[in-house]
């Protein structure tokens, strides 16, 4: 599996330090608040264990499984569609979306509209990794691990075709591989 990565952007090392100051600072921001963290399958499961972690706050945390906009260049063609609701109402509570990457936005801008009907006491989104320049819909991000440069990036929970979630570091592939 290491075989097939080109370079590694960003270390474990790197990725551990950079969740911890943003849990430092989501501990600061939600301070007295009742903090739902919710998480966007598969790809946002390995940041959000460790920014769960790294957050010294008493939270709840809920999943949500959409089938995403990902690979689709035109907005608008494809559908985005919830395949696995959320557990829990989230109808007056503090809500933390935790995005593995926001790349066109058009994801997140389905899903922020799906949870705002729901009514949240708040709506915020921290994403790790962030393509801004590539936006389609804008929407508003409130924290950014890394911005990212236009490559596409496996590992620590990013997938090629459903594989290398479980490499410990963000690597690109060989270009052999995924084109
Ligand atoms: P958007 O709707 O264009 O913002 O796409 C966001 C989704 O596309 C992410 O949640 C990922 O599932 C997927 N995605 C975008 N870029 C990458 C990448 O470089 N590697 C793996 N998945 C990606
Ligand atoms: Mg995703």
């Amino acid at each position: 599996m290491h075989d097939d990565v080109a370079q590694v952007l960003f270390t474990r090392a790197r990725l551990q330090a950079r969740v911890r100051a943003l849990g430092r600072r989501i501990t600061r921001d939600y301070a007295g608040r009742d903090l739902h963290l919710i998480t966007i399958l598969r790809g946002g499961l390995f940041f959000l264990t460790d920014l769960a972690r790294a957050i010294e706050l008493p939270l709840s945390l809920d999943c949500l499984g959409i089938s995403s906009y990902a690979g689709q260049v035109t907005p608008g063609q494809g559908r985005a569609r919830i395949t696995k609701d959320l557990d829990d109402q989230i109808e007056g509570r503090h809500v933390l979306l935790v995005e593995d990457i926001i790349d066109t936005g058009l994801t997140l801008g389905y899903i922020r509209r799906s949870l705002l009907v729901r009514e949240p006491a708040s709506l915020r989104v921290c994403t790790l990794l962030d393509r801004p320049y590539r936006r389609i819909v804008e929407t508003p991000v409130d924290y950014v691990g890394f911005e990212i440069p236009d490559a596409f990036v496996v590992g620590y929970g990013l997938d090629w075709r459903g594989r290398y979630r479980n490499l410990p570091f963000i690597a690109t592939l060989k270009p052999e591989l995924h084109t």
